[in-house]
């Protein structure tokens, strides 16, 4: 009788103990949603993501909207977690093959503040830089 009493109560301590840990779990988990980051820091400053985010709208000539799809729950927003959108990876891509460059040719160890060439250098305000080269007109009297 009394090591059955003794089963009971320290089943229920183990749940009050498992629902102590979940609970916390939760907590913590509910501190705003994770950040989807693969090519940036995960600890990067709201100011340094929002400076390169803005940097990349001027240099393809776009809003947040051309990478960033909306979100599921508000049309009027954008979900920036959310890598529904392919443009996001291809910019990811990019973001890794502009710090190689730097790295192995400018040797600018990736740092985009540092950077020997940025978006801009190749996009210069387009989403599709030039890649063909229309040459002038031979001037007339030649
Ligand atoms: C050229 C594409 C592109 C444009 C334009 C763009 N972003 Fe992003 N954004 C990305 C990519 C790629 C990532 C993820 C970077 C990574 O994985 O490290 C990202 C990540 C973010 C994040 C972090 C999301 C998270 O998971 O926490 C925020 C916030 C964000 N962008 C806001 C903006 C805002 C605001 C604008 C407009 C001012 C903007 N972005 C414009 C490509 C873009
Ligand atoms: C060395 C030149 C170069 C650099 C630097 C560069 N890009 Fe690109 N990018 C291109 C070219 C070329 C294309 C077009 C590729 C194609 O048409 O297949 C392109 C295409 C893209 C596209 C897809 C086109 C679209 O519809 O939006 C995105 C997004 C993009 N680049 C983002 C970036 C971002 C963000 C950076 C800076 C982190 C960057 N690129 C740096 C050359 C470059």
């Amino acid at each position: 009788m009394y090591s059955f009493h003794k089963k009971k109560l320290l089943a229920g301590i183990s749940l009050i103990f498992i629902l102590t840990i979940g609970i916390a779990a939760t907590t913590v988990q509910d501190k705003g949603p994770k950040p989807n980051l693969k090519v940036l820091p995960k600890d990067i400053t709201h100011e340094e993501l929002e400076k390169i985010m803005k940097g990349f709208n001027v240099s393809l000539g776009v809003k947040c909207s051309h990478c960033h799809a909306p979100s599921k729950t508000d049309a009027k927003k954008l979900d920036f977690s959310s890598d529904e959108k392919p443009e996001k990876n291809v910019a990811r891509n990019m973001m890794r093959m502009t710090a190689k460059i730097n790295k192995k040719y400018f040797n600018h160890g990736g740092d985009q503040s540092a950077a020997a060439i940025t978006c801009i250098t190749c996009h210069n305000g387009k989403t599709h830089p030039e890649s063909k080269i229309t040459l002038p007109a031979p001037p007339p009297g030649r």
